[in-house]
């Protein structure tokens, strides 16, 4: 048990069973999100909350690798409507994936399985996803992340890899003898 275990515990979750997240689990899940980090704070995002069992299966319908059972999907949407400068328009993805990966181990915190299902930059599912839910043209969908209880479990784990990691400049081993 570490403080770090809601990282490691975080794995993508695909069954999930039927049991409901309330509106308050979902506004703890974006408070989350949203309080990531974004370039200059421009905050460039907009999350569309869909539970409607109709519209979850429109949604599966478009998504190839997307088709999970959750009782609910978050579209992590980045707003670029009235963004002054294209500096701040330039980072709407890297925003929208912190507040993305807020999302995911904020559930996993609350003990909920979430998976992020990409979109952007599929210009072929951005345009399916934004038809589906209604989205204006300068509303481009990142992902839908599904969230709900887990119906499947998986083991945490780090991913951490040592030959990945240079000491001082890049070809210097981190491992070996140190300085
Ligand atoms: C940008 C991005 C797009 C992804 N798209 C999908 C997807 O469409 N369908 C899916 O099942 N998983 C998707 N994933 C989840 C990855 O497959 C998953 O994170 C990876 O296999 C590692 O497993 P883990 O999340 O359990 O650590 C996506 C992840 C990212 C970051």
């Amino acid at each position: 048990m570490t403080e770090l275990d809601f990282i490691f515990n975080r794995r993508s979750i695909r069954k999930f069973t039927e049991q409901p997240i309330t509106d308050e689990t979902v506004e703890l899940l974006l408070k989350a999100a949203m309080a990531a980090p974004s370039a200059i704070n421009s905050k460039p995002w907009s999350f569309v909350v869909v539970r409607d069992p109709v519209k979850l299966q429109a949604i599966r319908a478009e998504l190839l690798f997307g088709k999970m059972n959750a009782p609910c999907a978050i579209a992590v949407c980045g707003d670029l409507r009235g963004l002054k400068t294209q500096v701040i328009e330039r980072f709407w993805q890297q925003d929208c994936s912190a507040a993305t990966e807020n999302l995911l181990l904020a559930a996993t915190a609350l003990g909920l399985g979430s998976v992020w299902c990409g979109v952007y930059p599929s210009q072929t599912l951005v345009k399916r996803i934004q038809a589906g839910l209604g989205l204006p043209e300068k509303v481009l969908p990142l992902n839908i992340v599904y969230v709900g209880y887990p119906g499947e479990q998986k083991d945490p784990r780090t991913q951490y890899n040592p030959q990945r990691v240079f000491r001082e400049s890049f070809g210097q081993p981190w491992l070996g003898e140190k300085p």
